[in-house]
């Protein structure tokens, strides 16, 4: 096992073990989220928790679940979600995030915004002074209007670049069938809230890896343990 996929694991074990019998858990998405998911579906088949219902954020995460033994439900069935654990890109002082590396950031972002504590997990390299600075910020945008947003970030200073998917040559599609422009910071995001703002002003923007005001716990892992940090 490689270190960070070990410091992985140790974030991932220390979050589920926040969890309790009875409780709807948001499944996360990406290689953390999935640590998270596999050692869920363990401790549901030893026994240890009971009457689990897992609330997936992407379709990866959902088939993940499922091929665990996690009973899934929907927001339909469980409009309030009492724990979401996932992965994180960039953490800063405030407990302010960017997501969606994996692509799952529009899901994620419902997910967590109905789930009454959010703990996200990862490597404590993923700690920045300022957003933006380590990650680029995913803009998740409807196909029809990519070039005029293109041209609206490119006027806010932003360096955009089209996410392609694996076979390199392909736009990224995402679970509800839009595209992603990764945005790049010259200085980092000076001020997320305002980005936020002006991201949510054009139409074709669905959604943004902005979390602002989310998490509610994030548990870094290193060498030397798992900082929990809460809000
Ligand atoms: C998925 O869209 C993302 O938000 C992930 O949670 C994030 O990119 C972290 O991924 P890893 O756990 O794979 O680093």
């Amino acid at each position: 096992m490689t270190n960070t996929q070990a410091l992985k694991e140790k974030a991932a074990h220390y979050a589920v073990q926040q969890l309790v019998s009875g409780m709807v858990v948001g499944l996360g998405t990406g290689s953390t989220a999935e640590c998270a998911i596999r050692l869920l579906a363990q401790q549901i088949r030893q026994g240890i928790l009971t009457d689990i219902v897992g609330i997936p954020s992407s379709a990866a995460a959902a088939h993940l679940a499922h091929k665990e033994g996690i009973p899934l439900g929907t927001l339909t069935e469980y409009p309030e979600i009492d724990v979401t654990i996932d992965g994180l890109d960039e953490v800063d002082p405030q407990l302010n995030l960017i997501k969606g590396l994996g692509g799952a950031l529009l899901r994620e972002k419902i997910v967590a915004t109905f789930s009454r504590r959010v703990i996200v997990i990862g490597e404590a390299n993923k700690r920045v002074d300022r957003l933006g600075t380590r990650s680029p910020l995913p803009v998740e945008v409807i196909p029809m209007a990519l070039w005029p947003i293109t041209l609206y970030l490119q006027d806010l200073g932003i360096t955009v670049v089209q996410r392609l998917a694996q076979d390199q040559k392909t736009p990224f599609v995402t679970d509800e069938g839009n595209n992603i422009l990764d945005c790049y910071f010259a200085n980092g995001i000076v001020d997320p809230y305002a980005l936020e703002l002006a991201l949510r002003s054009r139409p074709g923007i669905v959604e943004n890896g902005l979390f602002l005001g989310i998490a509610s716990d994030v548990m870094l892992a290193s060498e030397l343990g798992v900082e929990h940090l809460r809000r």
